[in-house]
C-alpha cells in the first residue's frame, strides 16, 4: 500500500453540525484555549460555513442543530453523540461549562426519530474520544472520557471497544491524535492516521498491531490539528496548515484527495474539522 496509489472510493456520509453563532472562548478547559485572546464568532461562523458547504459539495448530507446562547463550545458537535448502526450513545461532559450540551443533542435525536438512544452514566465525550473503524470502536481516555465509559459504550452499542490512553494534554481527545481514513470492509482492513507520541507506550503498541499500514503523523501534523481530519474514504478535509506539514502530501501518495480549509478561529477553542462534525451512521 505504501508509496503506491490505491483507488480510494468515497461513501456518502450524514453529518450533524452546529453553527457557532454563540462561539467564544470564555473559559479554558484545554491548553489551546486562552480567554484573554480575541475571538470572532463571525470569523468562526464563516469558517464553519465553508466546512459545511464543503461536505455538501462532496455529496454528503449535513443536518444542523440549533446553537444555544451560553454554550460557546456547542459547535463541537462530535462531542455529543456516538452513532453506530442507528444506535445512539449520548454524551456526559467532564467540564460543567459544557454539561448542558448533551441534553440539546439528546432532544435532537429524539425529535428526529432515533428510538435506540442511551444517555451514558460515565463521563463520555462521544466522538471526541470514540472513532469507529468499521470493525471496532477505538476509545480514548486520559483527559476526558472515563475508561469505564469504554465498557459502557461496548454494552450499549454492541461493538468491540479498544481502549487507548492519551498522554499529552494538547491532544486531550482521541480525535486530536487519530482519525479513520478508510473504514474496514470484508475486502480490506481499516486505515487510520495517528500521531504516536500522543499515546502511552502500550497504546502505541496496540495501534501498531492493529494498523500496520497506518499513516504515521509528525508533531507538526498534530500541532496544526491535522489529525482532526474528516475522511469519506477518498476526500480528506484537513486544516490548511496540513499542506505545509507534509500530511496532505503523504495522504495524496496513499491515494486520498486532501481538501484544505482554514479553521484557525475554531482552533482557538481547541477544535478542528472533525470536532465540528458528528457522523450519523444510519
Ligand atoms: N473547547 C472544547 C473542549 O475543550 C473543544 C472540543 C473539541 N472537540 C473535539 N472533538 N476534540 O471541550
Amino acid at each position: 500500500m505504501q508509496g503506491q496509489a490505491v483507488p480510494r472510493v468515497p461513501t456518502p456520509r450524514r453529518y450533524l453540525m452546529c453553527p457557532p453563532r454563540f462561539f467564544a472562548v470564555d473559559y479554558a478547559i484545554n491548553p489551546w484555549m486562552d480567554p484573554s485572546q480575541p475571538v470572532s464568532a463571525k470569523v468562526a461562523l464563516a469558517q464553519w460555513t465553508e466546512l459545511r458547504d464543503t461536505y455538501r459539495r462532496l455529496g454528503h448530507t449535513v443536518e444542523e442543530i440549533e446553537p444555544q446562547p451560553g454554550l460557546p463550545d456547542m459547535v463541537f458537535a462530535a462531542n455529543s453523540g456516538t452513532v453506530v448502526d442507528g444506535r445512539v450513545l449520548g454524551a456526559r461532559f467532564r467540564a460543567p461549562q459544557r454539561a448542558a450540551e448533551a441534553e440539546h443533542f439528546r432532544r435532537w435525536f429524539t425529535e428526529h426519530g432515533y428510538r435506540d438512544l442511551t444517555m451514558p452514566e460515565k463521563i463520555n465525550e462521544a466522538e471526541g474520544d470514540f472513532a469507529w473503524t468499521g470493525r471496532v470502536l477505538l476509545a480514548g481516555t486520559g483527559f476526558r472520557t472515563d475508561p469505564a465509559a469504554h465498557a459502557e459504550a461496548q454494552e450499549v452499542l454492541g461493538v468491540p471497544v479498544v481502549s487507548l490512553r492519551l498522554v499529552d494534554p494538547r491532544y486531550y481527545h482521541l480525535d486530536t491524535a487519530l482519525f479513520v481514513l478508510t473504514e474496514a470492509t470484508d475486502a480490506a482492513p481499516a486505515q487510520v492516521a495517528y500521531y504516536p507520541e500522543a499515546f502511552s507506550p502500550g497504546s502505541q503498541q496496540v495501534l501498531r498491531r492493529l494498523f500496520p499500514d497506518a499513516v504515521v503523523a509528525t508533531s507538526a501534523d498534530a500541532e496544526c490539528f491535522g489529525l482532526n481530519g474528516v475522511s469519506d474514504g477518498r476526500n480528506v478535509v484537513l486544516p490548511l496548515e496540513a499542506r505545509r506539514t507534509g500530511l496532505g502530501e503523504t495522504l495524496s501518495r496513499c491515494g486520498y484527495e486532501p481538501v484544505y480549509l482554514d479553521v484557525s478561529e475554531l482552533r482557538k477553542a481547541g477544535g478542528g474539522p472533525k470536532c465540528c462534525t458528528m457522523e450519523i451512521r444510519k
